[in-house]
């Protein structure tokens, strides 16, 4: 498939479907030297493995990631990465019905119309099986990136209607409340992202709040009791940006972490710090100024979200993207067949009642593998870079 490669020179490649074999990535252009085990990339995995908790799919899988190649002696060696994890529980009786017919929602329609056939067996290709290559290679850029102190960090925003209240880690940074003209909020402390992490980790959602945690764990109860599924929004920051990484015009990496992000399957909405919110906003409210701090230029808000003209400005980057219902739910639906009639069906196989926990360490596993290419293809931008590089 011509769509499985992402990346110009940290390049990802993934395989596998969801009742193959096995899953997986190739990726080629990581830097040699960097320490990598399967254990370190078995932590990043077990945050995205499914039977985990009640809100996630009861297919239980133990997403074991083996390195075939590219690591020796615990460091990688420069050359391809191979990242496989076998699947052990497929079902794929209980798919059989989908072979037949298109569930609302899903891909099987636009695959047969594409390929003329397809893997119906738990979706196949477009199984959220497929983000375990993204998460496995993902981990190995989280890994690169904290060797230059950037780090990444995704969390459950929203689930439905229910929100996050308690937001006083980063809510500064994309909401114009500053206390004093002193104060900066463009940049996330240690401390706060320290206290995000824990409080994320803290809930069964990823939602680091827990009043809204055991909300939303209330209205996925009733959701599921209904045979229904439900959606929310994952928020992501990623702190100690360097300034001046995006290709202006094409591969700006506003438009790079976009793309990286709308291929997850099920993301639906992308938005960049202020996001949708600067259409109703002035000139006046929406322009960040900037603040020259102790020789460094600072920025005293952040609603450009740490990026500017396709290129990061040294602020905390924050984005949010939208993830749907799950689309294979339950309870009766209307569709066709693949001889065009119109049928009623309850779909049968394992599904989560809801993607959102699952996707947000697959949001820092695409953020990562964006960023550590935008490092590295920023490489060549100055010829002074180039030439002390290669000066003897
Ligand atoms: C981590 C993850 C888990 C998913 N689990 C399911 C699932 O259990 N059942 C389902 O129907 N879709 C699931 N999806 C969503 C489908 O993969 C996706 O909706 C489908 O490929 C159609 O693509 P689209 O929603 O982007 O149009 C999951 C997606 C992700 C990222």
């Amino acid at each position: 498939m011509a769509g499985s490669s992402f990346g110009t020179i940290f390049k990802v490649t993934t395989f596998g479907e969801s009742h193959g074999i096995g899953l997986g990535a190739v990726l080629d252009g990581c830097p040699a030297g960097l320490s990598i085990n399967e254990e370190i990339i078995q932590q990043y995995l077990n945050l995205r493995k499914p039977g985990q908790t009640k809100y996630s799919t009861p297919r239980k899988e133990q997403d074991k990631i083996r390195i075939l190649s590219g690591v020796f002696e615990g460091k990688t060696t420069g050359t391809p990465i191979l990242l496989l994890a076998e699947n052990e529980t497929q079902r794929s009786q209980d798919y059989s019905e989908i072979a037949s017919y298109y569930r609302p929602g899903h891909a099987d329609y636009t695959f047969d119309e594409k390929y003329g056939f397809r893997d119906y067996r738990g979706g196949g290709r477009s199984s959220g099986r497929e983000t375990l290559g993204r998460v496995a290679a993902g981990a190995v850029a989280i890994e690169f990136l904290k060797t230059l102190g950037i780090e990444i960090c995704a969390y459950t925003k929203s689930i439905g209607a229910i929100s996050c209240q308690k937001n006083d880690y980063i809510s500064n940074l994309s909401e114009d409340n500053r206390e004093t003209e002193t104060v900066l909020f463009d940049k996330i402390s240690q401390e706060g992202l320290e206290k995000l992490k824990a409080d994320k980790l803290a809930s069964p959602l990823f939602m680091p709040d827990a009043e809204a945690s055991l909300l939303a764990e209330d209205a996925l109860a009733a959701s599921m009791e209904n045979k229904d599924s439900m959606g929310g929004i994952i928020e992501c920051v990623v702190s100690g940006m360097p300034a001046g990484i995006g290709e202006p015009v094409f591969n700006k990496l506003d438009a790079t972490l976009a793309k990286a992000m709308l291929s997850i399957g099920a993301v639906k909405g992308f938005e960049l710090g202020a996001g949708f919110a600067v259409a109703e906003s002035k000139g006046s409210e929406n322009n960040d100024a900037f603040v020259p701090v102790n020789g460094e230029i600072r920025k005293a808000t952040n609603h450009a979200g740490g990026i500017l003209g396709g290129m990061s400005d040294g602020s905390d980057i924050i984005f949010r993207t939208a993830i749907k219902p799950t689309p294979s739910i339950f309870s009766e639906q209307s569709t066709v067949n693949k001889n065009g009639d119109a049928i009623s069906v309850e779909i049968k196989g394992r599904h989560d009642p809801i993607i959102v926990p699952r996707a947000v360490v697959v949001v820092e596993a695409m953020t990562a593998l964006t960023i550590a290419d935008a490092l590295l293809v920023n490489m060549h931008s100055k010829l002074n870079g180039i030439q002390e590089f290669y000066r003897k």
